[in-house]
């Protein structure tokens, strides 16, 4: 089907702040919407799934300084970077169409575009910004929108800030901002309109300041050197710009915007909700169709942040347990719209209970049996049976009215419920099991083999249909679901998951791999924890150190004269690249000159002036051509397998020619 003729969806998530590396509440947003777009294209939709990073603002760019690194460096580390954010969303199998980074130029000058005609059309003007500004929330308040004197959102020390600056009229906008928050189902889940209208509407909308002059790491404001764009206004607009609004790079707009869905995490609904609506209003855009404000991953009943040390990282996971075990648990467990409190127990326990207990159970017993009664394949005629029981019926219609129960709480935002409806036929289909014993039927298969062939399909189908609802939380293993239970490719559709009898009946069955494998709880936390040390510990180098010497006497060590030299001049000796040949005062009024093997861990100009300590009663040796008279001493080790040297030097108070004794 074309494209155009296919009912669109455009999905967003927030685009990531690379100022650390993302964590499992991050984690938890994109697989939802992940799990959505998925949901959508098994729907059959032409789906647009976007995501990103936010790459400007006056954190990045202070973080950037503290490494020493340029800021571009900085976010490119942690978003193309070994464990970045490209890495991660491979990992967890996110199946995004595009990838917008807010450093990329096409967007930095839709950017300017947009904000240009934002000046022009009057709701963007010059003024004087006097408040208090949160560096890590990148947030702008007034004296009374603080909490405590600390900012609203994060609780965090704020800081004063006057300078020149642009400001948007949001004001202009409150009353139709609250009329699309109280008149239409614009934002979800409906609990949050009341906090937007009641916390910010009400007490009067004031104008925003958009633009920012005490730091450069922005999208700079082309007509007014100084200024750079304020970050929010900067990030929002990518859910366009990604599709090509201002810039030649894509051409998606007219087909996608507006959105069908932002998803985002419920500190952000305000910029979502009040300041985006009111920008598009004022650029005279279509609205996105919904946001919805999902709650937040609690660790011991707090947010997670890196800077309270409590991250949960999604990496140590996704290995341990699977990616797709993983993804399950997140939707599964915490309803979207509310906070959750993660925990690791609550994470093995849903994994043994749900996926090994529950669906691994049904399929593999679903298909040994069908292996070990009809050698992998069931025969033609199974589909029906004249006499059904009662637990016959129950199950098909269970489960062939499954998808329409999973449709309207998919719809409704709310996986965790679709989820639960899915487990109610998973269930179901072991109670099956249980109460139609094939067991039994198989002790006489000459009497029961078309009974026990019909129970055996029935389980098939029922696993079928709750592969095919799985398949957008567990992409991976549903395809080893459909693989062993033989459903070819056109049972797996989103229409054929209501129709009962879709499968065909002699489709090979074939025992394979456990799907989700029963963990032990007790030394999983365990290795949890030893996981949990082991990244929170900064990497210990491997350290080598030379043999020890064998004993000599006292005397004879005693003959060796150590004394401090002071390094006068130092150059690398021609031809050689090891040599450094040092012109030194010993103290003696002469100076001395020896040549040291070192030029690969010192330049030569980094040495003038320091205090070393050379042995001065070698007898003196050529080396390409030139007198040594001594020798300077170091420290040698090796530190993960590399060569590492460091000269003795000792304080400059010490007159040349002292000796060490
Ligand atoms: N850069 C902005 C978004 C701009 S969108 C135009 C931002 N970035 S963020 O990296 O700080 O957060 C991204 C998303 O992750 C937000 O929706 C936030 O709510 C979500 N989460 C961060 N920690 C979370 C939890 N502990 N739990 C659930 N989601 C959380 O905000």
């Amino acid at each position: 089907m074309e494209r155009d003729q296919k009912k669109k969806f455009y999905i967003t998530t927030p685009i990531y702040y690379p100022s650390d590396k993302l964590h499992i509440g991050h984690t938890y947003c994109t697989v939802a919407t992940d799990a959505m777009a998925r949901y959508k294209r098994l729907q059959g939709c032409d789906v647009m799934f976007l995501t990103g990073t936010d790459e400007h603002g006056q954190k990045i760019e202070d973080k950037a300084k503290e490494a020493g690194v340029t800021p571009q460096e900085f976010v490119d580390n942690i978003v193309t970077g070994p464990r970045g954010v490209l890495d991660l969303w491979k990992l967890m199998n996110i199946s995004n169409d595009r990838f917008i980074r807010t450093t990329d130029d096409y967007h930095v000058s839709a950017i300017q575009k947009i904000f240009k005609k934002m000046y022009d059309n009057g709701d963007i003007y010059k003024g004087k910004y006097v408040g208090k500004y949160c560096k890590p929330c990148e947030s702008f308040w007034t004296e009374s929108q603080l909490v405590e004197g600390k900012c609203p959102d994060c609780g965090r020390e704020v800081q004063d800030a006057e300078e020149e600056a642009y400001f948007f009229r949001l004001s202009k906008y409150a009353d139709r901002v609250q009329d699309l928050l109280e008149n239409t189902d614009f934002l979800q889940p409906r609990s949050r309109v009341n906090e937007m209208v009641n916390n910010f509407i009400k007490p009067g909308l004031e104008d925003l300041c958009v633009s920012r002059t005490s730091f450069s790491w922005g999208v700079p404001v082309d007509f007014d050197p100084g200024h750079v764009v304020y970050v929010w206004v900067d990030a929002l607009f990518n859910y366009t710009t990604a599709l090509g609004l201002c810039n030649d790079k894509y051409d998606d707009y007219d087909h996608y915007w507006p959105a069908d869905y932002h998803f985002v995490g419920k500190e952000i609904v305000r910029f979502h909700s009040i300041i985006w609506p009111a920008m598009l209003m004022s650029v005279d855009l279509p609205l996105p169709k919904k946001v919805f404000g999902h709650g937040w991953l609690l660790l011991d009943g707090g947010k997670m942040s890196k800077s309270k040390g409590n991250v949960v990282d999604p990496y140590i996971l996704a290995e341990k347990f699977g990616v797709d075990a993983l993804r399950f648990f997140l939707m599964r467990t915490f309803p979207f719209g509310s906070d959750g409190n993660f925990s690791n127990e609550l994470l093995i326990q849903t994994i043994n209970v749900d996926l090994a207990n529950d669906l691994g159970n049904l399929v593999s017993r679903t298909t040994a049996m069908v292996q070990k009664y009809f050698g992998g394949a069931l025969p033609a005629g199974c589909k029906t049976w004249a006499t059904p029981e009662a637990y016959d019926t129950e199950l098909i219609s269970l489960a062939s009215g499954l998808r329409d129960r999973y449709e309207q709480n998919m719809e409704a935002c709310a996986p965790h419920k679709a989820l639960d409806e899915v487990f109610k036929v998973i269930q179901r289909a072991n109670k099956y099991i249980d109460e139609s014993t094939p067991w039994t039927l198989a002790k006489d298969m000459e009497a029961n083999s078309g009974r026990l062939a019909h129970v055996l399909y029935n389980l098939l189908e029922a696993t079928r249909i709750c592969g095919i609802l799985l398949s957008p939380f567990m992409p991976e293993s549903c395809e080893k679901l459909f693989a062993q239970t033989g459903a070819a490719p056109e049972v797996q559709t989103w229409n054929s998951a209501q129709v009962w009898g879709s499968r065909q009946e002699e489709a090979a069955v074939t025992k394979g791999e456990n799907l989700f494998p029963r963990i032990d709880m007790e030394k999983a936390l365990e290795e949890l924890e030893a996981a949990r040390l082991a990244a929170a510990a900064p990497a210990q180098p491997a350290i080598e150190l030379e043999p020890w010497g064998e004993e000599v006497a006292f005397d004879t060590f005693a003959q060796s004269d150590f004394r401090v030299v002071k390094v006068k001049a130092c150059e690398a000796v021609k031809k050689s690249k090891k040599l450094l040949k040092f012109t030194l005062d010993d103290g003696t009024g002469t100076d001395r000159q020896i040549l040291s093997g070192i030029a690969m861990f010192y330049k030569p100009e980094d040495l003038v002036g320091k205090s070393l300590v050379a042995i001065v009663n070698l007898p003196p040796r050529k080396m390409m051509g030139l007198d040594s008279c001594g020798m300077l001493l170091s420290a040698v080790h090796k530190e993960n397998g590399e060569e590492k040297l460091n000269l003795i030097m000792v304080s400059d108070s010490i007159p040349a020619g002292a000796k060490l004794c």
